[in-house]
């Protein structure tokens, strides 16, 4: 185990924040994890684990154990008729197994192709793309449980996923994933009623063709993080009340809706962001994309202080058009590595 110090993290991350890890460790395996756990002990550092980089907000200054996962493999632990059972080190980059899968005639993640960041954070947020979210083909996620000191194995189903949740949102500190299990199909089942996939997928009806439809609607819309650094959606789709809804609906009978249980209401939020005027905006060195108002962008050197001007201004635009409040989506960690609220 080799613990480096003052690690610039810059590259770490897709939104390319200066941010300076006082201590880092690469965890190549998951023996390593416990190694690691025991200097931050010792130590007395509160430890930040970095996935792909693809969802956090870093401040300049880190004290704290950083560990950048990096346990790979792909193993299939089982195989029957209809699924195949694959467990998959959380160091593999997401897109990459989604290939991977597909070549091999495993099917289900097709919609989730290139979505950015590595398959141990697949889980944590319960990523969703066109009509399918991760925690469908998960079976279970293997974890070091830091409560109970110990490695266990979460069922999918005490995973509570949700959209954009999960357990591992509710307990940020207490789990660290070390592999995914994901039980996928060996016959085809497409998943084409987002927007507008099946037309884009049209009478090719194979994985690869619906894989590569998804490819091209991301890349035509969503920035390439290494041409403009982001963080995929900034904001979640807001969840309204039906009646908060229909007094919206009143004024803006345009406004894209997606009908959710218990009778609530989710918003496209780059829908509300387009309609301030924030689409292709700038404030300093960041701003919301021009193809897609969800997405922000670095497009200089910007710091977390600069990324919170933005945010906050597109935020507020939003409440006072709309009366409703754009929730962040990517985590935000503080100067000691913990995970912050994202502030009024
Ligand atoms: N819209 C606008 N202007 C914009 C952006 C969107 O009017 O600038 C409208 C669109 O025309 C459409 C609606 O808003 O009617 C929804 O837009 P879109 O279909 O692009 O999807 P989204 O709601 O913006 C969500 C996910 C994405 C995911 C896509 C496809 C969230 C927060 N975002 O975006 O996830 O790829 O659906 O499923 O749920 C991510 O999480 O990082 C991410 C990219």
């Amino acid at each position: 185990m080799h613990v480096q110090q003052q690690v610039q993290l810059k590259h770490l991350n897709t939104l390319n924040l200066n941010a300076i890890a006082s201590h880092y460790i690469e965890i190549n395996d998951s023996n390593d994890v416990v190694d690691a756990l025991a200097f931050a002990e010792q130590k007395a550092l509160n430890v930040l684990v970095l996935s792909g980089g693809s969802n956090v907000l870093l401040p300049q200054h880190i004290h704290a154990l950083v560990l950048h996962l990096n346990i790979h493999g792909i193993d299939v632990i089982d195989e029957d008729e209809r699924n195949v059972t694959v467990q998959v080190g959380a160091g593999q980059v997401w897109h990459d197994f989604v290939l991977h899968s597909t070549k091999q005639n495993w099917f289900g993640l097709q919609n989730l192709a290139l979505i950015p960041g590595l398959v141990g954070a697949s889980p944590v947020q319960n990523i969703g793309a066109y009509g399918v979210e991760a925690g469908e083909f998960i079976e279970s996620v293997q974890v070091y449980d830091r409560e109970l000191k110990q490695f266990s194995s979460i069922g999918a189903a005490d995973c509570h996923f949700s959209y954009r949740h999960s357990i591992f949102k509710d307990h940020p500190n207490r789990y660290i994933i070390v592999a995914v299990t994901f039980k996928l199909l060996k016959q085809p089942d497409l998943k084409l009623n987002y927007g507008d996939l099946k037309q884009a997928v049209g009478d090719v009806l194979t994985a690869e063709n619906l894989q590569n439809q998804v490819i091209h609607i991301r890349q035509s819309k969503l920035p390439d993080p290494k041409e403009f650094p982001n963080v995929g959606s900034f904001f979640k789709n807001p969840i309204v009340t039906q009646s908060d809804f229909d007094k919206i609906a009143q004024q803006f009978p345009n406004i894209p809706h997606y009908p959710q249980p218990n009778s609530n209401v989710k918003v496209a939020a780059g829908w509300l962001i387009d309609q301030t005027g924030w689409k292709g905006k700038q404030l300093g060195s960041v701003g919301m994309f021009h193809k897609q108002a969800l997405v922000l962008v670095n497009y200089a050197d910007a710091t977390l202080n600069d990324v919170r001007n933005t945010y906050q201004a597109v935020q507020s635009d939003v409440k006072q058009k709309f009366s409703i409040r754009l929730e962040p989506e990517p985590v935000l960690y503080n100067e000691q590595g913990l995970i912050q609220a994202h502030g009024e």
